[in-house]
Order: structure tokens, then sequence, then C-alpha cells
């Protein structure tokens, strides 16, 4: 197609090509974004979007905000940032002191800052082997932690992530999620005895010393493999056996954080405290930031200097957050998300009663999954479904994208309002319906990519 052809928001995305490098992008759909308000983006030509993806779980506080813009207004008149590596600003610690007021537990707690999801991890990976004097880290297949080498080194979500830039960190080993949905035991909820969490034990027997591992990275819902939210059982068992061989349990906030599953922190769902939690996306408030929160003894178990950003922690970002926190208290949003995805749930499940294409829906609050599969029964996953449908509901008006080659990704901000969920749902089912009819032509599949 001629460039004359495309639309100014296509001819945007297209123009992406030649200047931004590849490997930067996951691509869904041309569509550029110009402007968005609450849940609502608009893209170049001015045609409206209800958000279902929360730019990837970023703006839970939704778009546009005028009282975050204006709070990070004023402090850039004053000063926009000055480095807190060598000098202090009121305005990151007062951050810190909120931060540990909404972290679960008891313990004292402190704050580190980075500035993005992928370095908090790698905080994490370097407090809990100075804490430890331990070297080796678990986590878990499929998930995604981030980008950066030591982010990249516990997410074995893609093969092409990792390919051609090797070697990356040492020492990190990588266990079966609980993904009951597709029990890689065959096991079911009436005959499961852990085995998933069996498999850790063995290894502790085996080949993998607990008395040499310093953490276990967790998602209490794990995101980018499919939004699987694991069994109770499962969370304390391993929580359990973590603390019986001094492991420590360092907890993804993320993508689930901060309201997202209807609690601040997804790992309130399970009762846990955590040894250290990362957080990223939302807390910046629509600009860059990430945090470590943890236990006083673990945080100050890095000499100095051993995290430092010249730019992070600084005092516009932290006003966004700050902002953001006090706006989503004011509006209950840890509550709206859990009512408005329970609502969401429940019509998801009467689609599901309506078309067997739909396998599994999952999640907490407004954190959900619609798993599109080939046959109920074993649960094979539909990619050309997912891609298609995700594909139609852009055309119509809901961005949204799909993960785990098979699932609907459901995040919208969590200032939505119930006319916009419905009508997404609306365009959602009505989308189904048309991949079942086979009104989706297979030309969708060169767009889009997926994880
Ligand atoms: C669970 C989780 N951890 C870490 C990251 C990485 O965060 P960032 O993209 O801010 O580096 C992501 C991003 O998608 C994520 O979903």
């Amino acid at each position: 197609m001629s460039s004359t052809t495309l639309c100014y928001s296509e001819q945007i995305a297209n123009s992406e090509k030649k200047y931004i490098a590849k490997g930067q992008k996951i691509p869904y759909y041309p569509v550029a974004i110009k402007e968005g308000e609450g849940a609502l983006v608009r893209d170049y030509d001015g045609k409206e979007y209800i958000d279902f993806l929360s730019s990837a779980s970023s703006a839970n506080i939704g778009h546009g905000n005028k009282e975050i813009a204006e709070a990070v207004k004023e402090q850039m008149e004053n000063i926009s940032q000055y480095t807190i590596v060598y000098f202090y600003c009121k305005e990151p610690i007062e951050l810190a002191k909120k931060l540990v007021e909404i972290t679960p537990g008891d313990s004292k707690k402190k704050v580190m800052y980075s500035t993005t999801g992928s370095e908090s991890n790698d905080g994490a990976i370097k407090l809990v082997r100075s804490y430890t004097g331990r070297s080796k880290i678990i986590s878990f297949c499929e998930a995604y932690h981030g980008s950066s080498y030591g982010a990249l080194s516990l997410s074995p979500i893609s093969l092409n992530m990792r390919r051609k830039i090797g070697p990356l960190l040492p020492e990190f080993y990588h266990f079966n999620y609980p993904i009951c949905q597709r029990c890689k035991y065959g096991k079911n909820k009436s005959n499961c005895s852990l085995e998933c969490l069996k498999e850790i034990e063995y290894a502790f027997k085996h080949y993998l010393p607990p008395e040499e591992v310093a953490a276990v990275f967790f998602e209490p819902i794990a995101g980018d493999a499919g939004l699987i939210v694991p069994p109770k059982k499962y969370v304390k068992g391993l929580y359990e056996l973590c603390n019986k061989h001094g492991i420590l349990f360092v907890v993804d906030e993320i993508q689930q954080g901060l309201g997202r599953t209807g609690k601040w922190f997804s790992i309130e769902h399970f009762g846990i405290e955590p040894d250290l939690i990362t957080l990223g996306k939302s807390i910046g408030a629509g600009l860059p930031l990430g945090v470590i929160i943890g236990k006083e003894e673990i945080m100050d178990s890095l000499n100095s200097p051993g995290h430092l950003f010249s730019m992070t922690g600084n005092s516009a970002v932290c006003k966004a957050a700050l902002k953001m926190l006090e706006i989503h208290e004011r509006e209950n949003l840890n509550e709206k998300s859990e009512q408005m995805g329970k609502y969401m749930m429940n019509r998801f499940n009467q689609m599901k009663e309506r078309y067997d294409v739909i396998g599994d829906v999952r999640g907490l609050g407004m954190s959900i999954a619609v798993d599109l599969v080939k046959d109920r029964n074993t649960m094979e996953k539909n990619y050309e479904a997912a891609a298609k449908v995700c594909f139609r509901c852009i055309e119509k008006g809901v961005i949204l994208i799909f993960i785990g080659q098979s699932a609907l990704r459901i995040q919208p901000p969590l200032v939505i309002t119930k006319e916009q969920v419905d009508k997404a749902l609306n365009i959602i089912e009505e989308s189904i319906q048309e991949y079942i009819n086979g009104e989706i032509d297979d030309s969708v599949l060169d767009v889009i990519q997926g994880w």
C-alpha cells in the first residue's frame, strides 16, 4: 500500500521502522497514540480507543491526568532534579516514606530507586547476593522480569530475547510455575499434590544445593506468561520452602502492583510478607521510575556505592508518583479494581458459556486473562484466535494485546467507567463472534506478532 493511502497514524507507525531499531518492538497493530484521558486514548487521526492495556499496566491511574501534570510542572519550574547520588532532595524521601507505609508486613523497611522495572530486578539480584553471600537464583519458566542483563537472566520467556547476546548472568535456575490450566504433570485439582513444588525439592536434594540459593524471584500472578493465578497452597509452600533454607523471597510487582489486582500489592492476596518487592511501570505515573522496597537489613547490605543512577529518584518523577498515590487513595482505586474486576470476570464467564473458543477466564481485580483454545479438553492454545480477535478489537476501538500465545490481556486503567467497560466488552464479544464466523482475514497474522 502506498503511503498516500495510509492514515496519519499508520504513516507514523510505518516511519518508526526507518528510525527505531526493531529490537524495541513486539508489533500488534499500526496505531500511533497522540493523546489520552482516563481510560480513553486517541490516535493522530482523532480515532478514539478504550484502553484495555493501560500502556502495559503502566497507567493504572489513567491517561492525561491534569493534577499529575500540574504537580510535575510545578516541580520542573523549581528544579526538575538534582542527583540524589551526591546530594539530597525532599521528594524521594517523602515517596519512600509513603511506599514503606503501604507495603505489607511489620518489618522495618527501606527503599532503593532505579529508572525501570528491569533495573529494580537487577538491584534486587545484587541485594540478595550481597545479603546472603550466596549466588544461585531461582525464577520461573515463561516469566518476564525485564530486558537488562540481570532481569533477562531471570526471564525464560522467549528464545529470541536470548539469542546471540550471551552469556547471560550465571547461576540462574528456572522451574515450572503452577499453571493448573495446563498442568505439566497431568494433574487436576482433585489429585494435585504440588508436583511443581516437589520439583524444586528434588533439585535441592540432587543437584542444586539450597544453602547456595540466594533467592526465589516470584510473580504472585505470572503476568506475561499468561496472567496465571497460582493456588494459594503453592505460594505458601514455596514461601515455607524458602524459609526452611534461608532463601529470600522476592516478589516482582512491576506489572501486578499498585491496585491492579484490587490491592496495593498482589502478594497481599496470599498473606505473605516478602523480603523484597520490586516495582516499576505505574509507580512513575507516566514517567520512568523503578523501586525496590524491602527489609532494612537486606536493603542496607549492599555496599556504597552499589546501585546508582544519576537521574533516578528524581524530584519531578517522585512528585508525579506522590500525586498518583494521593489520587489512588482518594478515589479508592483498589476497591474499584476489585469490584470492576469481578463485574468483568462475570461478563467474560458468561461469554465462556456461549463460545467454546474461550478455554479459561482467570485473574484478580482488573488483571484478567481470557484464554483462547482450540479444544477445551486439551486446552491447546489458539494463537490464531488470539491474534485475530486482538486485531479486530483494535480496529473496532479497543486497545488490547495477547500473551502466552493465547490469552487476551485485560488490564484497563483502574479509573475506567462502567460505560467504557461495557462498550469494550461488547466489542470483544463481537470480535470473538467474527472470528468464529471466519470473518477475520488471515492477512492479520502477517501484521501481528505477539510475544
Ligand atoms: C513482571 C514484570 N517485571 C519486569 C518488567 C520490566 O519492567 P520495565 O519494562 O519497566 O523494565 C515487566 C515489563 O513488562 C514485567 O511485566
